[in-house]
């Protein structure tokens, strides 16, 4: 983690906070690439992931844009409510689990609200380096469009085309149109909400997209059913020792418990910090971080909320 200065914050639209962060000690900030995040840690101690929104050749800031989140748990409300112009912050160096395929011919940029953030970045990039590529933007309203002027302003505003729920039939999102031809070397990244990503990913999917052309990043997961949850059993390869879980329980929150610490961050299946190599048995994925291809190879798991089908799993730790 770092400490850096919140040198700006501003609402750009409803419910909509741009902050801008910039060093303590220099000039210059850790470079970044397009569809990178960095974790924030937040005054009372709970760590978020947001994504970079400037163009990733800037290296004197890093611009970040909040949505207030009525369901928030500590993290948006805080950003909204605690953080201002001239604080200190603790961040994490740039991620990024999102990266452009660069070589690619054609990209497809879709963003349903605030997950025009990655998608932005990778705009600015992607018309710095001249690509072919096009931006779909969902939102409910104008009001609701964060970073409207600045793309209206922008080299590449003739790229973008604005959906909005509340306009007219002509400018709604027609997601099988723009998907009708899976080309070879075009790639499909999709960020938004959960409803808005499976959208778009079944329709690119029914469409026979492949899967290497397909890219997302969820910025929050979906409420997380518990019904089914039952206990199992834990063991740590280095040791041998078997931990129950019980069903109420993270597997995070009980090995913490026991001294065994696994770094996490987001504690619902986004960020991937947690990621954790199984060495045998079956996880029961819960995340939204692996690709379903990934999940189904059962050699990793995200304990902050995944849990298990069989009765253990044994955990490369
Ligand atoms: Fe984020 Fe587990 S802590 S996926």
């Amino acid at each position: 983690m770092m400490e850096i200065l919140v040198t700006s914050k501003k609402i750009i639209a409803n419910d909509i906070c741009l902050f801008e962060l910039a060093s303590l000690e220099s000039d210059t900030l850790p470079p970044f690439s397009a569809g990178a995040h960095i974790d924030v840690k937040m005054p009372n101690g709970i760590t978020r992931q947001y994504s970079l929104c400037n163009h990733p050749h800037e290296s004197h800031r890093y611009q970040i844009a909040v949505l207030k989140d009525p369901a928030s748990r500590g993290g948006s409300l805080a950003m909204h409510q605690q953080i201002n112009e001239g604080d200190h912050l603790q961040i994490s160096e740039p991620r990024n689990h999102f990266p452009l395929v660069h070589d690619a011919k054609r990209s497809l940029l879709f963003a349903g609200g605030i997950g025009i953030t990655p998608i932005l970045c990778m705009a600015e990039r992607l018309a710095h380096t001249g690509a072919d590529f096009e931006l779909h933007y969902c939102t409910r309203s104008p009001e609701k469009t964060a970073f409207i002027e600045r793309i209206q302003a922008s080299e590449f505003a003739d790229h973008v085309h604005f959906h909005f729920d509340d306009g007219n039939g002509s400018q709604k999102l027609e997601t099988a149109k723009i998907l009708a031809s899976p080309e070879p070397d075009t790639h499909v990244y999709v960020c938004g909400p959960g409803g808005f990503m499976e959208h778009v990913l079944e329709t690119a999917q029914a469409q026979h997209w492949s899967a290497e052309q397909l890219h997302r990043e969820y910025f929050s997961a979906g409420p997380i059913s518990s019904v089914d949850d039952d206990s199992f059993d834990i063991k740590i390869s280095s040791t041998g020792q078997v931990i129950n879980i019980p069903s109420d329980k993270t597997v995070i929150e009980v090995l913490e418990a026991f001294d065994i610490e696994i770094p996490f961050s987001c504690e619902s299946g986004v960020c991937g910090t947690c990621l954790t190599r199984v060495i045998e048995g079956i996880p029961d994925h819960k995340d939204v971080f692996l690709t379903e291809e990934e999940q189904a190879k059962n050699d990793q798991f995200t304990p902050c909320c995944s849990r298990a089908k069989s009765a253990q799993l044994v955990l490369d730790i």
